[in-house]
C-alpha cells in the first residue's frame, strides 16, 4: 500500500487543470449498456473506480478499449446480466448497471453494494422505482435478482433525493414503454451530463437539472461521441486548498456554475474568487474567517466537499459549525484531524470546529475518498511532516493528486509502504 508524505506550511501558487468527473463518468459508462454500436468517450478520468466499472462492463460482454482519457465501448450483442460481489464490494456505484441491464436484457443479478465508511448506503429507492416500472425484484444471498420482460413508464416520487437512484431510473426509463416522471429527482450536474449523453444517443429526456424529469420510451439508442464534464468536486477541493495562507491558484477547466455554493462560502471566509475564460482564480485571504455549513443536495453545499472544508476551518479564525445532513457517518476524518492538533467536537450530525493558529504534521490514516482529500489539505496546512496511510482511497476519485499539488509548489510525494 502507498502512502502520501507532505512537508506542509508552504503556499500554493500556479495553475491546475481539472480532470473529468468521476461521478459523471461512472453513470455514463453504465449507460453504454443501453446503446447499440460504438460509443467514444473522452475526458474520462483515469481512476480506480473507472477501472472497476470497466471490469463490470467487460464482465457482461462489452468490448472496451481505453487509451489515456479516451474510451471506446462496443456494446453489440453482450449476453451477461450479472455484476459480481468481488467487483461491487469495491465500488457502490456498481449499482448503476442494474437499471440498464434490466431494461436491455429483461433480467439482472447485481450484488448488494454493502455499506461503506460513510454510511449504510441503502438502495431501496432504486428498487422501489424499478418495481413501479413493472420489475419483479427479490433480494437473496446478498444479490438483487430483478426480472422485467417489459418495463413500463411510471410516475415515481423519491422519498429522499438520490443521485444514483435518479440516474438508475432515468436510464431504465429510456427503454420503458410510455412516459416516466421522476419527482424529487436529484439536480446534480452529473445527472444533467448523463441525460445529455443519453439524448445525444437518441433518448427523449427533459427536465434534467430540475426536480422533475420526464422520460419517453422506449427509444433505441445508438453510440455517439461524448466528453465527460469536469469534476466539480476535484475543482472544489483545489479551491479550498487555495485558501491556505498566501496561496493563489487558477483552477482551469471547471464549470463555475457547478461551484456556486462553495464559491459564496469561501468568499464569506475572505477569499478573493474571480471566474473568467481562463478559469476560476482563487486568492487566499490575509485572515481566514470561519463560517458554518449545512450539506445539502445540489445546488446546496456538496457533502463531497464537507471534509475538505472542515480541514480549512481547523486553521480559520473563530468557530465553525459543520452539519452533515446527507450521510450518517461522514465524520471519519475528525479523529485524524484531532491527531494533528485540531480542536473539533462532534455532536450528532454536527461538528464544532474551533479554528487555531496551525496544525502539526503527524502520521494519519485515510478512511474514505473525500476524507483522504481532507487529510491532504490538512497536511499542506500543517507545520512539519504528515504521512497519510491507505491512500488507495484517494486513488478512487482523484487523478494524479500529488503531481497536481507538487506543480503548485507543495512538498508532497507518494512512497511505497514495505511490510
Ligand atoms: C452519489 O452517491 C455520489 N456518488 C456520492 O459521491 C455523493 O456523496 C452522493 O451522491 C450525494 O451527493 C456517485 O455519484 C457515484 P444518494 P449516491 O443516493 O447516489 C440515501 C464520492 O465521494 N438513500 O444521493 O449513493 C443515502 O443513504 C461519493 O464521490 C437511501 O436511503 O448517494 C443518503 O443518505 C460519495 N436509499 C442519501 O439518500 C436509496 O435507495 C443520498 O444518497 C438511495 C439513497
Amino acid at each position: 500500500m502507498d502512502k502520501i508524505v507532505i512537508d506542509g506550511g508552504r503556499p500554493l501558487k500556479g495553475k491546475v487543470k481539472i480532470s473529468g468527473a468521476k461521478n459523471a463518468a461512472l453513470p455514463i459508462l453504465a449507460a453504454t449498456l443501453l446503446t447499440q454500436g460504438k460509443m467514444e468517450l473522452q475526458n474520462v478520468p483515469q481512476l480506480a473506480d473507472v477501472k472497476t466499472m470497466e471490469a463490470l462492463l467487460k464482465g457482461v460482454g462489452l468490448k472496451i478499449h481505453s487509451r489515456a482519457n479516451k474510451l471506446k465501448v462496443h456494446s453489440n450483442g453482450y449476453s451477461g446480466t450479472t455484476a459480481p460481489y468481488e467487483l461491487v464490494k469495491t465500488m457502490r456505484a456498481s449499482i448503476l448497471v442494474l437499471g440498464p441491464l434490466l431494461a436491455m436484457k429483461g433480467k439482472a443479478r447485481v450484488s448488494l453494494p454493502g455499506g461503506c465508511a460513510i454510511g449504510a448506503r441503502p438502495i431501496d429507492l432504486h428498487l422501489k422505482g424499478l418495481e413501479a416500472m413493472g420489475a419483479k425484484i427479490k433480494v437473496e444471498h446478498g444479490y438483487v435478482e430483478a426480472e422485467a420482460p417489459k418495463l413500463k413508464g411510471a410516475k415515481i416520487n423519491f422519498d429522499q433525493v438520490s443521485v444514483t437512484g435518479t440516474e438508475n431510473l432515468m436510464m431504465a426509463a429510456t427503454q420503458a414503454k410510455g412516459t416516466t416522471l421522476l419527482e424529487n429527482a436529484a439536480r446534480e450536474p452529473e445527472v444533467i451530463d448523463l441525460a445529455n449523453m443519453l439524448n445525444a444517443c437518441g433518448a427523449k429526456i427533459s427536465g434534467a437539472g430540475s426536480s422533475l424529469i420526464k422520460i419517453e420510451g422506449p427509444t433505441p439508442l445508438t453510440g455517439n461521441k461524448w466528453s465527460v464534464m469536469p469534476d466539480r468536486i476535484e475543482a472544489g477541493t483545489f479551491m479550498i486548498a487555495a485558501c491556505l495562507p498566501e496561496s493563489e491558484v487558477l483552477i482551469q477547466g471547471a464549470n463555475e456554475e457547478d461551484l456556486e455554493a462553495l464559491t459564496l462560502k469561501l468568499q464569506e471566509c475572505g477569499a478573493k474568487i474571480e471566474s473568467s475564460e481562463a478559469g476560476i482564480y482563487v486568492k487566499a485571504p490575509k485572515k481566514l474567517k470561519s463560517s458554518d455549513i449545512n450539506t445539502a443536495p445540489f445546488p446546496g453545499f456538496a457533502t463531497d466537499l464537507q471534509a475538505q472544508f472542515m480541514a480549512l476551518m481547523t486553521v480559520a479564525e473563530g468557530s465553525s459549525i459543520i452539519r452533515e445532513t446527507i450521510f450518517e457517518n461522514r465524520f471519519m476524518h475528525v479523529g485524524e484531524l484531532i491527531r494533528m492538533g485540531a480542536d473539533i467536537k462532534v455532536e450528532g450530525n454536527s461538528a464544532i470546529v474551533r479554528g487555531m493558529k496551525q496544525l502539526s504534521g503527524a502520521p494519519i490514516m485515510a478512511t474514505d475518498l473525500r476524507a483522504s482529500a481532507c487529510l491532504v489539505i490538512a497536511g499542506l496546512a500543517a507545520k512539519g511532516i504528515t504521512e497519510i496511510n491507505r491512500v488507495y482511497h484517494i486513488d478512487r476519485g482523484y487523478e494524479k493528486i500529488e503531481k497536481k499539488f507538487r506543480k503548485l509548489g507543495a512538498k508532497i510525494k507518494r512512497t511505497k509502504v514495505k511490510f
